[in-house]
């Protein structure tokens, strides 16, 4: 494993979905966090080696972090990218949590279909991606922005449509809603701070390689 030498580098991590398979790689890559702060609410805790900080935020979140400087990486979906629309270098699709940002409804809004006449009341966490796809195909819409639990919109009628993640489906399913159609595939991205990518090359040119070597043959691919 190649050192990094008395840089810290700091390294936002997207808590919940990827947070667990994101420390698995980092370990595989030879970078480990203590286990006593593991198990506490610790928010910030410095690797093994005091080489790397890693904090521990929300994953729509993380661009932010990334984007204004304070961590020089982060690890976030590609739909949270989407979203953010961050100005932040993304140097690698890390092909772990896999999933699609997708439109769904009750069966009877995917019969309907949608009409330029009739505006579709959306609930999403994805506000931008949510009223681009709408509006690409001509279509009005009424965004409803919510953080959590997404599909009860349609089961209460807050909403007629969603725009959200699927992964295994199960969440639709059992909430009786089908995929109406597939916006975009995501998986796990590693991004950089665009001044960090130069100001501490070295030490992210390592992170680099260390991660690209830990990531398993099929999928040790470069993002395009
Ligand atoms: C995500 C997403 C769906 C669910 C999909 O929610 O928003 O609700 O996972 O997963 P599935 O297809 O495997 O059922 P998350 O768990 O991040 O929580 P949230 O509802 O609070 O956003």
């Amino acid at each position: 494993m190649t050192p990094v030498k008395d840089v810290e580098v700091t390294i936002a991590i997207a808590k919940g979905r990827l947070q667990d398979e994101a420390l698995r790689l980092f370990e595989r890559a030879g970078i480990s966090l203590p286990e006593s702060a593991m198990e506490s609410r610790r928010l910030c805790i410095a690797d093994i080696s005091g080489q790397y900080n890693f904090i521990f935020v929300k994953p729509g979140d993380v661009p932010v972090y990334v984007e204004y400087g304070v961590a020089d990486a982060g690890i976030c979906g590609w739909d949270v990218m989407m979203e953010s629309g961050a100005d932040v270098h993304e140097p690698l699709d890390l092909n772990f949590g896999f999933c699609r940002l997708v439109v769904a409804g009750k069966p009877e809004s995917a019969a309907q279909g949608y009409s330029p006449l009739v505006t579709a009341r959306v609930a999403t966490k994805y506000p931008k991606v949510t009223a681009d796809y709408f509006q690409r195909r001509g279509i009005p819409v009424e965004l409803i922005v919510l953080s959590g639990s997404v599909e009860l919109a349609p089961v209460l009628g807050l909403s007629n449509l969603i725009v959200d993640l699927v992964e295994t489906g199960r969440t639709l399913r059992d909430n009786g809603l089908v995929i109406i159609d597939a916006i975009a595939s995501s998986t796990a991205r590693l991004i950089v701070n665009r001044a960090s990518h130069h100001l501490k090359r070295a030490a992210i040119a390592t992170l680099l390689i260390n991660l690209k070597a830990a990531m398993a043959p099929a999928e040790n691919v470069p993002s395009k």
